[in-house]
């Protein structure tokens, strides 16, 4: 099947590479020239694990392409999946549906007026947003020439290829049996692949929905985790133990459970937003998507405030280290990270205060949202010339190596000896046998 999607980024291309290796004719469409020219060499704008070996294997072959051309890119395909950003407005928090109308507007003008086109959205838009694009498209081309579906995505950022290859289900919000059977054929192969996988059809609206109930769902799970983190704290259970004993229960199930600064990345926080607002507009007050949006702002706060706290008072000069930027491990991602909001925090807190920072992938995106800080931030190679002259160690990402550090040197290195650590990554005993102070997660 020709397959056009539009939008490069940490849903499209992922998506692009993963059609084109099922065997699909790809064509990756973006309007960032300098995207598509690095794409065209066969190399990846984004990290992602074995994205980059996977690009180059069907590049190779001439499974996938890349244009800034929309005509190019459309004139033929079967299928058209709009993948572009959907970002909150930052007053109102709802869904900026600039992309997705303006991508809708100019595909209509390419569709073939006598073959059908499925048109699939798998950007994160407001539920109605189908009927939308559908009456854009609809003024270029007549009514039965196309379908527009919702195609919802659930990949990870950070596992996107994993999860492209293991789905745990696949929905498809079609109104037509002509656009189920379209999508059917495109992931048949994957189907075969994981037996265990539901192809599950609804209606378009209730497809675009699940996506902001799945994604709620899951923020607010994280988000009650971490507050019995803190109710651990005080009490002196272990989070770890008690998130092990809800897992057990299938009706819980363990995934999700795991406790940290509070969850972040482009999707969570915009999604949870986005609903409370479409919730607003229909007259509804979704408390718990509210408590969940405020409690994690909350968080974020909180854990700036136990790094301060852990500084000496009489340091005029405190120096923060930092191990982890991105937003989570696995991504070079530092879009509505903890780590940032943490360490900006931190920053705005003291001007005397400085930090050195290191992640092992998301240095060059951090440097771009530090830059009014720049006399303040240290960039290091490695997570022990981060502990050099830091009064307190904070880990804010759960990159595996930093469980690595080698405590006794960071002992040696460091003016004094805190450890803040979000991501309970370093060994606690080992840290407070070293004479240092040491703040987990959840654990006394
Ligand atoms: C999330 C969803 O998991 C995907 O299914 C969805 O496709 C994607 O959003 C999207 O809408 O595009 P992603 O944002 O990549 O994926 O990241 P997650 O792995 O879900 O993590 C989100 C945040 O929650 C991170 O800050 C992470 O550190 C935090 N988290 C996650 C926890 O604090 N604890 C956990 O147990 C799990």
């Amino acid at each position: 099947m020709k397959v056009a999607i539009i939008g490069t980024g940490y849903v499209g291309l992922p998506t692009g590479v993963g059609l084109a290796e099922l065997g699909h004719q790809v064509v990756c469409i973006d309007r960032d020239v300098s995207k598509i020219s690095t794409l065209q060499e066969g190399k990846v704008t984004l990290y992602e694990e074995g994205l980059s070996e996977l690009l180059k294997k069907n590049f190779a072959a001439g499974n996938i392409t890349f244009t800034t051309s929309m005509a190019d890119g459309v004139v033929g395909a079967q299928l058209v999946v709009i993948a572009v950003g959907t970002p909150p407005h930052p007053v109102t928090h709802e869904a900026d549906m600039r992309y997705v109308y303006e991508a809708a507007t100019e595909m209509a003008q390419y569709l073939q007026q006598n073959s059908y086109t499925v048109v699939a959205n798998k950007s994160t838009v407001p539920v109605g947003t189908g009927d939308n694009v559908e009456s854009l498209i609809a003024k270029n081309v007549a009514q039965e020439k196309f379908d527009v579906i919702s195609l919802p995505e659930f990949l990870r950022e950070g596992y996107a290829v994993h999860d492209f290859f293991h789905p745990d289900r696949i929905v498809v919000g079609a109104n037509t049996e002509a656009a189920k059977k379209v999508v059917y054929e495109l992931y048949q192969p994957l189907l075969k692949l994981n037996p265990q996988c539901k192809l599950l059809q609804v209606s378009r609206r209730s497809s675009e929905t699940i996506k902001y109930a799945s994604n709620s769902f899951l923020a607010t799970k994280i988000h009650f985790i971490n507050e019995m983190a803190n109710f651990c704290e005080k009490t002196g259970a272990n989070i770890y133990e008690v998130a092990a004993g809800m897992g057990l229960d299938r009706r819980i199930g363990p995934s999700f459970l795991s406790p940290g600064p509070g969850f972040g990345g482009s999707c969570f926080p915009k999604d949870t937003m986005a609903l409370d607002f479409m919730a607003r507009q229909n007259n509804l007050d979704m408390t718990l998507v509210q408590a969940t949006i405020n409690g994690n702002n909350q968080r974020i706060k909180d854990m700036a405030t136990r790094i301060l706290t852990a500084l000496d008072r009489a340091e005029e000069h405190p120096v923060v280290g930092v191990l982890g930027l991105a937003f989570k491990n696995g991504t070079d991602d530092c879009r509505v990270s903890p780590a940032m909001q943490i360490l900006q925090e931190v920053l705005h807190s003291n001007s005397k205060l400085t930090v050195r920072v290191f992640d092992p992938q998301a240095m060059d995106n951090a440097k771009l949202l530090l830059e009014s800080y720049a006399t303040r931030v240290t960039y290091c190679h490695s997570a022990e010339e981060v502990c050099q002259g830091a009064d307190v160690l904070a880990v804010l990402t759960e990159w595996p190596q930093f469980r690595d550090l080698d405590m006794k040197s960071a002992a040696e290195l460091m003016r004094q000896r805190h450890i803040v650590d979000c991501r309970n990554m370093l060994n606690a005993d080992t840290a407070r046998a070293l004479g240092f102070t040491y703040r987990g997660i959840g654990i006394a």
